[in-house]
């Protein structure tokens, strides 16, 4: 019964409180949860039917109901509560508990929560580059609890130790092991995957093989050889991934080469420009990348040009013997050589002409070449093309050395070599032996030339002076300049009158040098004029001389009155002045230009008239001859006065002339009469002196020329006039034909009358065409022959209205126009009218 009591009380209860603790998620899923993540828990009361204001939930933790607010913080809900923390710890993991009040009964519900660590990846490396074809090592290395697990993938498959390709893996599968990469192959994404509990996490990792360089191309010069002043060019090329940088060193100096004036740099190219003695020795290419290097050296020897010794220059006298040394050093075939102008002397070497040679005679000194360009002896046979050189080397080696051979029994050049000496000996020197000799020694490399003079000693020559008289005045400066070829050197000295003229070093100078001498006088006075040598000697021969004038110019005299009434013109003078008056004693007195002053009589008759100021002035160039004055007015008396000038000043004024003026006369004939033709042609002309009257119009007068049967050129047409403006100066002909030869005169006219003409004669090109312009429309002739050409129009309308109507216009005018029997009288009457109009009207075209 109390069993029954106690089971029924239980039941009871558990009916009184038919509610219950509810918490989600809940048993395992509440442990190792991923820390760093938020974390949510939610804890309800279920089955409770009452209010839910009567109902209460917390979560407790440590003893303590856990509030809103906080990283861990719960949010209160009706009938429930969550539990929330923020980017949960570890630390965070422990006994927490739900605990519910309602109606004064409190019920309580642990849960347990825990939290891990996340595995994670230390240093990921999301590149990683093995090298091809060795074992590759892909790491993945993760800090995580114990019990992670890690799994690879690779193209969507797992990888095992047991898959088809041998995968192997190392500590704690934290390094994939990959036996002979294959970059074809095994390039790819890989992911490393850590798993633990219920989470992963996963790095991809690209993998791409890199391969190390390797030089596959290595150019040097051709046998290590490079010549000097030219470039010397390596090339340097290889495989490898990524793809190689390249450095180049110069072993002995074991530092990088940069690109600068001597080297060209560019990736694998290295260029050595103008190469010299230090460029020789060894250089290194090397080719880098990210997993390692590769060198390559190459030799260079740079062939150097021979050196060649300076020759000294020799002076030497007419008849005499010189000898030019040339020592010369060199690697290789060296070829050394003279060449004088366009002759060349050199040695033939032994082993080409020993073959040819006779013992009787030293080999040194007689194996000689001349090469004669001018080819002026009597050596036929040797004379040899180019061609037969080549084919017929040996023949040829013969003809030189018979060549040789005459050159030395008869010949003053000779020449030997012996261990890197040349030497050119000319006996019997003769002017023509004077000049530059070339020493000019070869080898691969290139030549080296060598030049010495050869002076033929000779007497002076002066080969410049000043020919035209120097002139100066008092007080001025002068040079006097000479030039002269001379060996040795000449020494120079300046005469006067005999007289050696002295240096002082400021107001007289004399500048020498090799080949020319200047005698320089400042502030020259009276003394230093007249006639000056100067004189070049060097010790051989004549001394040679040149004479120069100095002239002393000074200011002209004044001139006595001008004559201007010898010639009496309308609208200007002409004056001369007494040409004795510029003779002076002292120097040239000779005026440059005159200045004439005019005043009208009436004009210099008033007080105190001044003539420079007040009278007009002329200046005119001084010939010694007439001198014009134009511009005056007709019909006037003048009186004139003249001021003669030149460089060394100018005269007082002259006593006055007198001039007068006619009356007008007819104009000058038109001046630079010209004629342009294109389609038309066009004369022009300049308005000539109108000799006092105002031109008042111009005449053109055409005429068409011919040739006649003796050759002459006469008229062939009419004479065409054409009469223009006083104010033009060009006129288009009309109505010209093309190729035909014209005469055309300008002729100006003014009141008094008609000036001469000007005739000009010309042929028309064939551009020029013959139609009538506008202009010729105007003109009176053209005029009558329109009319004429009208009225034959109208004339020939009124016989055919005659011939069709029987009646003619000038008929119908008349009403002349009967009946039927009498139109033939009419039509006779008509013709007669139409015949006598016709003969009337013709009159004024012929
Ligand atoms: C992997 O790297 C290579 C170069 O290193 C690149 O070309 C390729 O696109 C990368 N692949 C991925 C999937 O990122
Ligand atoms: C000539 O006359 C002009 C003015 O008409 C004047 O300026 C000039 O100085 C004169 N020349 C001489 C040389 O007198």
């Amino acid at each position: 019964m109390i069993t029954t009591y106690l089971l029924l009380s239980l039941l009871g209860v558990t009916a009184v409180q038919g509610w219950s603790i509810h918490i989600q998620p809940s048993g395992e899923r509440l442990l190792n949860r991923v820390a760093g993540e938020n974390f949510l828990v939610v804890c309800s009361v279920k089955e409770y039917e009452g209010p839910a204001s009567n109902v209460q939930v917390n979560w407790i933790h440590n003893n303590e109901i856990i509030r809103a607010g906080g990283r861990i913080m719960t949010i209160e809900k009706p009938l429930s509560s969550q539990l929330m923390i923020v980017r949960a710890r570890k630390e965070d993991s422990g006994d927490y508990m739900c605990q519910v009040k309602l109606d004064g009964g409190i019920k309580v519900e642990p849960a347990k929560i825990t939290f891990i660590k996340a595995p994670k990846f230390i240093d990921p490396e999301t590149e990683q580059h093995p090298e091809d074809g060795t074992t590759a090592e892909i790491e993945c290395k993760v800090d995580a609890e114990p019990g992670v697990e890690i799994f690879w993938q690779f193209n969507g498959d797992t990888l095992g130790e047991s898959t088809s390709r041998p995968y192997e893996f190392k500590d704690n599968k934290q390094i994939l092991v990959i036996p002979r990469f294959d970059s074809k192959k095994d390039d790819g994404l890989y992911l490393c995957n850590a798993a633990q509990f219920s989470s992963f996490e996963t790095l991809h990792i690209n993998v791409t093989a890199y391969s190390r360089p390797s030089i596959t191309i290595f150019e040097s010069p051709k046998e290590d050889l490079g010549y000097e002043g030219k470039s010397a060019q390596f090339k340097c090329a290889a495989t490898g991934k990524p793809a190689p940088s390249y450095k180049w060193f110069k072993v002995a100096e074991d530092e990088e080469i940069v690109a600068s004036d001597l080297y060209t740099v560019e990736d694998g190219l290295l260029v050595v420009n103008s190469l010299t003695a230090s460029n020789s020795g060894q250089y290194k290419c090397v080719a880098t990348n990210e997993i390692g290097e590769d060198d390559q050296t190459a030799t260079l020897k740079v062939f150097l040009k021979p050196a060649v010794e300076k020759i000294p220059s020799a002076v030497k006298e007419d008849g005499e013997e010189v000898t030019f040394t040339c020592e010369f050093t060199g690697e290789g075939k060296v070829n050394a050589r003279f060449v004088f102008g366009e002759e060349e002397y050199k040695v033939i070497s032994t082993t080409e002409a020993s073959n040819e040679i006779e013992d009787k005679e030293d080999k040194d000194e007689n194996e000689v070449e001349k090469a004669d360009e001018d080819g002026d002896d009597d050596e036929d046979e040797t004379t040899t093309g180019d061609a037969k050189d080549e084919e017929e080397d040996d023949e040829e080696e013969e003809k030189k050395w018979k060549r040789f051979v005459r050159d030395i029994t008869s010949e003053r050049v000779s020449v030997k070599e012996e261990d890197g000496v040349l030497k050119l000996t000319i006996r019997r020197l003769t002017s023509s032996d004077a000049g530059d000799y070339q020493c000019i020694v070869e080898n691969e490399a290139g030549k080296t030339v060598r030049s010495a003079n050869l002076a033929i000693t000779h007497a002076p020559e002066i080969t410049g002076f000043e020919r035209e008289p120097v002139r100066a005045s008092d007080g001025e400066e002068f040079k006097l300049h000479c030039e002269a070829s001379a060996v040795p050197e000449p020494t120079w000295t300046w005469k006067r009158d005999g007289n050696e003229v002295e240096a002082d070093g400021t107001r007289v100078t004399i500048e020498s040098d090799t080949d020319s001498s200047t005698l320089t006088i400042k502030d020259a006075v009276k003394a230093d004029f007249g006639s000056i040598e100067c004189i070049a000697f060097n010790g051989v021969g004549e001394p040679a001389k040149a004479t120069m004038t100095v002239v002393r110019v000074v200011a002209p005299a004044t001139p006595s009155a001008p004559n201007c009434r010898e010639h009496l013109f309308p609208n200007y003078g002409v004056c001369t002045l007494n040409a004795e008056d510029f003779e002076s004693e002292e120097g040239d007195a000779t005026p440059e230009e005159i200045v004439f002053y005019v005043a009208t009589q009436d004009e210099a008759k008033e007080e105190g008239f001044d003539f420079v100021t007040q009278a007009r002035n002329f200046t005119v160039n001084f010939n010694g001859a007439k001198m014009r004055l134009h511009g005056l007015d007709v019909n006037k008396g003048y009186f004139v006065r003249a001021i003669a000038r030149n460089e060394a000043g100018e005269s007082e004024l002259s006593p006055q002339g007198t001039m007068e003026t006619t009356d007008p006369w007819t104009p000058e004939a038109p001046i630079d009469v010209l004629v342009k033709c294109d389609t038309s042609c066009e004369v022009s002309w300049t308005e000539p002196n109108d000799h006092g009257a105002e031109i008042t119009s111009y005449k053109i007068e055409v005429i068409e020329m011919e040739t006649n049967e003796h050759n002459e050129v006469v008229p062939s047409g009419e004479k065409d006039e054409y009469d223009v403006d006083a104010d033009e100066e060009s006129f288009v002909i009309p109505s010209m034909k093309p190729n035909t030869r014209y005469e055309i005169a300008v002729i100006a006219a003014n009141s008094i009358g008609q000036s001469s003409a000007t005739p000009v004669t010309f042929d028309t090109p064939d551009t020029v065409t013959s139609s009538m312009s506008l202009e010729s429309l105007s003109s009176p002739k053209m005029i009558v022959v329109i009319i004429v050409v009208i009225l034959l129009v109208f004339l020939v309308i009124d016989v055919l209205c005659c011939f069709f109507f029987r009646c003619g216009i000038i008929a119908c005018f008349l009403g002349c126009c009967r009946s039927d029997h009498k139109k033939s009288a009419a039509a006779d009457l008509e013709s007669g009218k139409a015949a006598e109009s016709g003969r009337l009207l013709d009159g004024p075209a012929r």
